[in-house]
């Protein structure tokens, strides 16, 4: 049985190991810790075994430690990475690639630059082959993942009937659990935004997708308005939608008012974390004028890349099948499920 550690148990590293932990073909090794806080309580509370840095080993006297991370990477497969933004890698450089262990990176690292962690940046629905076997990859960042969901399906659809993307990122401040972080009140413009190179990363480095981003008081998921200009007349709002029927991990909502209602929906239903996993088209505002198709959707900041880092663990880890990945990542986080109750919630009314 293939083994993996999960260096970070923050937001994502706290989803991504609940989740892997109903995965029968892996065993969790372990979380990393680095502050002795609550969490690694909470982390031992739900069964896992918690490690420390070998420097740190004394910070954590009054707690319960499995060990060093430095010794639970000696008996791992493949590590995810789940740190605050650069210090992916720093570990990269200090620890996994020292110990030859294949890792996964997060969003927040870089693919471009001297402290680039990997050249290939995942997304599932677009270069799943490209990266079988591979032994450094960084999964794309919430709103990455999310653009490539909507762009790809409209890529396969229309071809060269595309001309050009505009998209506005409009996205939160922080997360829900985030408590210690407070949300200012203001509108903060984001300059030189990371999303669209990361996404020419796989969608093509001349792909006519232009990106602005600004962030807003709010904990309740990013908001993605994007426009789309056609070389000729435009499809109508229902071809569209359409295409999205039976995309795995995007929804269709007619009459959600906001964002919150969607997470409140989550909620009530008892997802996990109060996560959907998915992205969101908001169906009441698509618009088709002239050779344009106006659009906007929600993306869940914090589940969206929990089911993409358990296919990027497949294909490099067990180079599977994407077809087979897919069945199984299923199994797992039933998003297909998720996508169906949320459709019926938030249906059309006539
Ligand atoms: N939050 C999101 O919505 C979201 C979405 C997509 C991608 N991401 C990306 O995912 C990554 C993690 O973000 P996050 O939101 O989960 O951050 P987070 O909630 O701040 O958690 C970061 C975790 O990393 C641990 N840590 C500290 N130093 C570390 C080190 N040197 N090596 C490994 N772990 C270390 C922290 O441990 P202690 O608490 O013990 O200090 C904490 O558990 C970032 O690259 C981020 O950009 C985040």
């Amino acid at each position: 049985m293939k083994k993996i550690f999960v260096n970070g148990y923050g937001s994502i590293g706290s989803r991504i190991t609940s989740f892997l932990k109903d995965d029968p073909e892996i065993t969790v090794i372990g979380v990393g810790k680095y502050s002795p806080d609550d969490r690694v309580e909470l982390a031992n509370s739900r069964g896992l075994n918690v490690y420390v840095p070998e420097k740190k080993l004394n910070d954590f006297a009054d707690y319960k430690i499995a060990g060093s991370v430095e010794s639970a990477l000696d008996d791992c497969d493949l590590v995810i990475d789940a740190a605050p933004e650069g210090y992916g890698y720093k570990n990269k450089k200090n620890l996994y690639e020292s110990k030859n262990i294949q890792a996964i990176y997060q969003g927040g690292e870089s693919t471009k630059g001297p402290e680039a962690v990997s050249d290939l940046l995942f997304n599932s629905r677009v270069n799943y082959d490209l990266v079988l076997g591979k032994r450094h990859v960084m999964q794309g960042s919430c709103n990455v993942t999310g653009m490539g969901r909507i762009l790809e399906p409209l890529r396969n659809k229309f071809g060269d009937r595309l001309i050009r993307f505009d998209v506005t990122l409009i996205r939160r401040w922080a997360d829900i659990e985030q408590t210690d972080k407070k949300l200012s009140d203001t509108i903060e413009m984001t300059e030189k935004p990371h999303h669209g190179d990361d996404v020419k990363m796989y969608f093509g480095k001349d792909a006519p997708l232009f990106v602005r981003a600004i962030k807003v008081p709010t904990r309740q998921m990013h908001l993605h308005i994007m426009d789309i200009r056609f070389k000729d007349v435009a499809p109508k709002s229902s071809e569209i939608h359409e295409i999205f029927t039976n995309e795995s991990g995007v929804a269709t909502l007619w009459t959600a008012k906001g964002t919150k209602d969607v997470r409140d929906y989550a909620k009530n239903m008892g997802f996990n974390f109060t996560d959907t996993n998915m992205v969101h088209i908001h169906a009441n505002m698509t618009t088709s004028i002239g050779d344009t198709v106006q659009m906007m959707y929600s993306d869940d900041q914090t589940g969206i890349v929990i089911p993409e880092n358990h296919m990027l663990m497949q294909a490099m880890l067990f180079e599977k099948p994407y077809e087979k990945a897919v069945k199984h990542t299923e199994s797992i986080f039933h998003m297909n499920e998720k996508k169906q109750k949320l459709q019926e919630y938030f249906a059309k009314q006539d």
